[in-house]
């Protein structure tokens, strides 16, 4: 019978493997941005059963490096990565994870982790305080939640709002059967974990309005105020508006000081997904695009996004932390209540991991200059990118970037299909291997999108990302 790997041997099993490990993000650039070996995936539909013997342990560190760096590693921290938002993790971050690990505390109620619980509600006041969504000082509840991500932030955020427009019977109760429907309102270019809310929420994924945007994304809010108009008229139960404060594909953020006058006339409640985002909130530099952030009911924002964290923290901040515990309160026997903040009360996940000290590590060690400094870098790259798009021939820009998003698509000859070529356009930049950005469909037009969400990427990358562009243009023909 083999025993567990003591912590020694674990050690002295570990030290060969650092330095290839710790590379992966001290030297991106010197891996491909993404390796993908088909037959990995394959392999994977044929697990065959549980291992009945042991394995030892540098044969398996063996296996991890091989395995996930040369056959199917997304490789982030790569500055010619220019998808889907991921992080590049800041080092401290990283250690945040680890030390947290190690210790195995949970925040999720203060016996658990009574330190963890406790700098979790400061780490949630500084965010807020980041972004500049101040209010309720003096609560004795902390300011928000931590969740795995943006998708349980926006959940927990209708959730919320369903309880507390409808009323706390909706709780005890359900949606009664041919009652009114209870509406909810955001642009065309929502992320679907807004739609998924509706659905777990037992509203309905119809009953989410996708209302129509303006050439550069943000929601029409003529169009918004006629549909909220029309639903009542209709006799539905308007919920919730829900403003986009960095759009996932475009970047783009609503007007939302004119969203919080119409939730305010109709008695609605005001949600923001800021989950890409709304950390340039209160920057000198972006704080307009933002005013009437600080009049919103709940904010989601992604620490695992524009705050530099590995995956697996998102945050929902809200005015009246009162209404965390009046949509999330429970009771069990087994569970005595002291007064002290339990956050297993207060939203929808039990034990948790205690993710959010890379967070209060990160935003020690850099402060609020450090991070600034981070984000005006990325925002500056993607400016550079909007500048240069603008100044070469047969390209166009969709809009210019408020936050660290930029898309743009090529114009081919007249009478090719412009959407099917920037697809094609699309592959045939991926085919090259050398650069990764993603295609989107915004008022229903395909742009290339390039997200900036490393904090190492500087000009001489987009201008290698255009190169990869415009060579791709010339392989593919105009
Ligand atoms: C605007 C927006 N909201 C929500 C989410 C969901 O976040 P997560 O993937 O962390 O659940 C994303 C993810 O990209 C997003 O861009």
């Amino acid at each position: 019978m083999n025993e567990p790997t003591g912590w020694d041997d674990l050690i002295e099993a570990v030290r060969p493997y650092l330095d290839t490990l710790i590379d992966t993000q001290r030297k991106p650039s010197t891996r491909p941005v993404l390796t993908d070996d088909k037959t990995f995936y394959e392999s994977s539909r044929a697990p065959g059963p549980v291992p009945e013997v042991s394995t030892p342990l540098p044969e398996l560190l063996d296996e991890i490096v091989l395995t996930v760096l040369e056959r199917g590693y997304l490789n982030g921290a790569h500055p010619h990565y220019f998808g889907y938002f991921h992080p590049r993790p800041l080092p401290v971050a990283v250690l945040g994870d680890c030390i947290a690990s190690l210790l195995n505390q949970s925040p999720a109620a203060w016996r658990m982790g009574p330190a963890a619980a406790a700098m979790e509600v400061r780490t949630l006041a500084w965010v807020a305080d980041f972004i500049g969504y101040r209010g309720a000082e003096g609560s004795a509840l902390p300011r928000g939640i931590f969740t795995s991500g943006g998708t349980m932030a926006n959940i927990s955020a209708l959730k919320m709002a369903r309880d507390a427009v409808l009323g706390a019977d909706v709780r005890e109760n359900g949606l009664s059967e041919g009652s009114p429907h209870a509406t909810v309102y955001v642009s065309a270019e929502a992320h679907y974990s807004l739609s998924r809310a509706m659905d777990m929420l037992g509203m309905g994924r119809h009953s989410l309005r996708l209302v129509p945007t303006d050439p550069a994304g943000h929601i029409r809010v003529d169009a918004l105020t006629e549909r909220i108009r029309d639903d009542r008229r209709a006799g539905h139960r308007p919920v919730a508006v829900v403003g986009m404060a960095g759009a996932t594909a475009t970047g783009a953020i609503d007007p939302l000081a004119e969203l919080a006058a119409i939730t305010a006339e109709h008695g609605m409640w005001f949600h923001i997904d800021g989950a890409a985002a709304a950390v340039f909130a209160d920057l000198p530099r972006t704080r307009p695009a933002f005013t009437g952030l600080a009049l919103a009911d709940s904010v989601t924002l992604d620490p695992h996004k524009w705050l530099f964290l590995p995956y697996g923290l998102g945050c929902l901040l809200v005015r009246d932390p009162g209404r965390l515990s009046g949509s999330f309160s429970e009771q069990a026997h087994y569970w005595s209540h002291d007064g002290r903040t339990d956050f297993v009360y207060l939203g929808p996940e039990g034990a948790r991991p205690w993710k959010s000290l890379g967070l209060w590590l990160a935003l020690r060690h850099l402060g609020r200059e450090g991070y600034e400094r981070l984000l005006m870098g990325n925002l500056d790259v993607a400016r550079y990118l909007a500048a240069r798009v603008r100044t070469t021939d047969g390209l166009e820009l969709f809009a210019d970037p408020v936050v660290p998003v930029c898309c743009f698509r090529a114009i081919p000859q007249r009478g090719v299909d412009i959407d099917a070529y920037n697809a094609a356009l699309h592959e045939a930049v991926l085919r090259r291997g050398d650069v990764h950005l993603t295609i989107c469909r915004p008022n229903d037009e395909v742009y290339l999108r390039v997200a900036i969400n490393n904090h190492t990427t500087r000009a001489e990358h987009v201008d290698a990302l255009l190169d990869a562009v415009l060579e791709a243009r010339t392989t593919l023909g105009r």
